[in-house]
């Protein structure tokens, strides 16, 4: 019938999707609806605290997003394998479900499409994700696990427990490499916060000086590079990067400067002088790479 009479066809399609249109549009009507509203308070341990910028960059008041609030958000499902950086995992995989973080930073924000994110844990480590890295990796905030929250999966499988977020991926290849740096997937755990800034902002604090004179490949932008993926989640340049280690950039500097054998041997291996370091080695690092890293943080010292 629908060969025979096509304007018939047509119109019948036009009716159709006018109905599918409308049912979609209440449908995300409804959706927003029932999204709570964020709140300018933290009423659980599980919201997530979230930090922006007003246009002349100081922070704003925070904001907190329950964890109702991230559910009502579009959702992607993954599953996720035991590996290096998830040891605690079956082999068999754990079903991933959460909110890809572009659909989150575009939640909070749609006016700029390139923040980027800082994951802030417990422990004050830090990830940043940079508006470059969110679009080709795609990190997922996790919120269940199992269907159940990250902390009921631990509970039940008697294990780590990285609640109340996490970040994974649903297939991270790396896509960069540096000397012998390789870009990484970025794992935070236990995620108590989230701040958006423009990217450029993100690393204005562990610039260093005169970067824009230095040709491309020079060691001091190559360990610049290295160190925004790597030194940035544990070591603080001011209010910016992970303040877990209790060490500022500038007294990097200061070592690198001082004594620049120590700094390259302590980077390569830290428990090799001190056994009781949390700092984790970068056995890979060959001597251009530490090389690159101990030039780059001398630019720091003060
Ligand atoms: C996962 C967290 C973490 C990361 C990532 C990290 N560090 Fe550290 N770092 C620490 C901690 C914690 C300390 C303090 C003492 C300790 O436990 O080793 C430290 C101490 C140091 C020290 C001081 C050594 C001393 O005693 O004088 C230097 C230098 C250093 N880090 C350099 C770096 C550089 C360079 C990078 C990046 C290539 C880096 N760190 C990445 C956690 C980290």
């Amino acid at each position: 019938m629908l060969g025979h009479h096509p304007r018939y066809a047509a119109f019948m399609l036009r009716r159709v999707s006018l109905i599918l249109a409308l049912s979609l549009a209440l449908q995300i009507a409804g959706q927003q609806a029932r999204r709570p509203a964020p709140a300018t308070h933290r009423h659980s341990p599980s919201d997530l605290e979230v930090i922006t910028l007003d246009p002349t960059g100081r922070q704003k008041p925070s904001i907190f997003l329950s964890r109702a609030y991230l559910s009502s958000l579009p959702q992607t499902t993954t599953r996720i394998h035991a590996d290096e950086d998830f040891p605690e995992l079956p082999t068999s995989g754990t079903r991933i479900s959460g909110v890809d973080l572009e659909t989150l930073i575009h939640a909070i924000d749609p006016s700029n499409p390139n923040l980027a994110a800082v994951a802030i844990c417990r422990d004050e480590y830090i990830s940043p994700f940079p508006s470059q890295t969110i679009g080709q990796h795609h990190p997922i905030l996790a919120l269940t696990m199992d269907d159940l929250s990250p902390h009921a999966w631990a509970v039940k499988h008697h294990t780590y427990d990285p609640s109340p977020y996490f970040v994974t991926y649903q297939n991270f290849v790396p896509a960069f490499h540096i000397l012998a740096h390789q870009d990484r997937a970025q794992h935070p755990a236990e995620i108590v916060g989230l701040k958006l800034l423009p990217t450029s902002l993100l690393v204005a604090a562990i610039t260093p000086p005169g970067a824009d004179q230095l040709p491309p490949g020079s060691p001091i932008l190559d360990g610049f590079q290295i160190a925004q993926q790597n030194c940035f989640r544990c070591h603080n340049s001011g209010e910016t990067g992970g303040k877990k280690a209790h060490r500022t950039w500038q007294q990097l500097g200061e070592v690198a400067k001082s004594r620049p054998e120590f700094f390259a041997d302590w980077v390569h291996n830290p428990q090799s002088i001190d056994p009781k370091s949390k700092m984790p080695p970068n056995l890979k690092y060959d001597q251009a790479t530490l090389k690159a890293l101990t030039r780059y943080f001398q630019t720091f010292a003060p």
